[in-house]
C-alpha cells in the first residue's frame, strides 16, 4: 500500500429506539431514531490510483459489491464532485460489521470513505458540508460520521447528540442472510394496515422516549434494557419468524433487554455487565439460532483516521 494511504475506522450502530411514523411523499418514513455506536468496526483505506476501484475483504466480503455501485464509491465520487477534483482512488474495505444486518455497515463504509478522502486530498470539508453529502448518500450515513449516541429525526439524518453517563455491554446475534430495508419498512406499513398511498398523518408523529433518554443519561443499564423499542421489529419478525427464537434464547440467558437491530435481522441484547454479556453470548452460540455471536461495548466515537 502507498505511503500516502489513509485508513479510517468506523463503528456499527444499533437503534436503541426506532419510532417509525408515516411514509412521507418522498417515500421515506419520518423517524425518531436513537442511534447508538458500538465497538464493531469496518476499516476503509484509500490511496491514490489511476482510476476509482473497490476491494472488499472479510468473512462477508462476497455479499458486498466490489465496484462503483458500492455506497463508499458513491461517497468518493460525491466528495470529489463537491470539490471539483478527480475521484481516482483505490478504496479497500475491511469488513467486520455484519452485512445487511441492520447495523448500518454500508452506511459506515460510506462515512469512512468521506473522512478518508477528505484527509487524503487535504480538502478540509466543513462538518456541515460533510453532513449534507452524507445525508445525500443515505439516512444512516450522517450518524456514522458522528458516533456516540444521537437522536435522528427527519428520515434519520437530522442529528442531535444525546448525553450518555456510562458504558453499556452488548451482544449481537448475527442471522444467516440479510433483510432488505425497503422490504421491512413496506411490511411495517402493511402490518399497520396502510396502503402505499397512505398519507403521513395517518400515523402519530414519532417522538423520542423520555425514559430511554433518562436511562442513557444516567448510565442505567436496567432502565435502558426496559426502554429498548423498535417499531420495525414486528415487520422483521413477520418476514423472518425464526428471529423470535433468537430473541428468546438471549432473554432466557439473562439479557436485561433485547430487540431487533434497525431493520434486522441482527438481534441485539443488552447485558448488565461483561460477565453477563459472556453468559448471554455463550447461550446464543449454544442455541444454534444464529450464524455468529459478537460482543461489543458502547458508545464509541464515529469515523476517524487511524
Ligand atoms: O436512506 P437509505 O438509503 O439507507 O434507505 C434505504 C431504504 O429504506 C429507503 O429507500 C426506504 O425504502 C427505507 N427508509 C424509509 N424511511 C427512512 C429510512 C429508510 O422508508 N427513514
Amino acid at each position: 500500500m502507498s505511503s500516502q494511504s489513509v485508513t479510517v475506522r468506523v463503528p456499527a450502530k444499533v437503534n436503541v429506539q426506532l419510532a417509525v411514523g408515516g411514509r412521507r411523499p418522498d417515500g421515506f418514513h419520518g423517524l425518531a431514531s436513537v442511534f447508538f455506536a458500538v465497538g464493531l468496526y469496518d476499516r476503509v483505506t484509500v490511496a491514490p490510483a489511476e482510476r476509482l476501484s473497490v476491494g472488499v475483504t472479510g468473512t462477508d466480503a462476497a455479499h458486498v459489491p466490489a465496484d462503483g455501485s458500492n455506497l463508499a464509491a458513491k461517497a468518493v465520487r460525491l466528495l470529489a464532485a463537491h470539490h471539483g477534483i478527480d475521484s481516482s482512488v483505490r478504496l479497500d474495505i475491511a469488513k467486520d460489521i455484519p452485512v445487511a444486518g441492520g447495523m448500518a455497515g454500508g452506511s459506515a463504509d460510506a462515512a469512512a470513505a468521506l473522512v478518508a478522502c477528505d484527509a487524503l486530498w487535504s480538502t478540509r470539508t466543513s462538518p456541515e458540508a460533510l453532513g449534507r453529502i452524507a445525508a445525500e448518500l443515505g439516512s444512516d450515513v450522517p450518524f456514522a460520521l458522528l458516533g456516540g449516541v444521537a437522536l435522528g429525526e427527519g428520515r434519520g439524518e437530522l442529528l442531535t447528540p444525546v448525553p450518555v453517563g456510562g458504558t453499556f455491554h452488548w451482544v449481537f446475534a448475527v442471522a444467516d442472510g440479510g433483510l432488505s430495508t425497503p422490504a421491512v419498512y413496506g411490511e411495517c406499513d402493511r402490518l399497520r394496515g396502510l396502503t402505499t398511498g397512505a398519507a403521513e398523518h395517518q400515523v402519530p408523529a414519532p417522538v423520542a422516549d423520555p425514559a430511554l433518554l433518562a436511562a442513557l443519561r444516567d448510565g442505567d443499564a436496567a432502565a435502558l434494557g426496559a426502554a429498548l423499542s423498535n417499531d420495525l421489529q414486528p415487520a422483521a419478525l413477520s418476514l423472518r419468524p425464526a428471529l423470535a427464537a433468537t430473541l428468546r434464547a438471549g432473554s432466557e440467558a439473562g439479557a436485561i433487554g433485547s430487540l431487533v437491530s434497525g431493520s434486522g435481522p441482527t438481534c441485539a441484547f443488552l447485558a448488565k455487565d461483561p460477565q453477563s454479556a459472556q453468559t448471554v453470548a455463550d447461550a446464543l452460540t449454544a442455541s444454534g439460532t444464529c450464524r455468529e455471536v459478537r460482543s461489543a461495548e458502547g458508545p464509541v466515537g464515529g469515523a476517524a483516521v487511524v
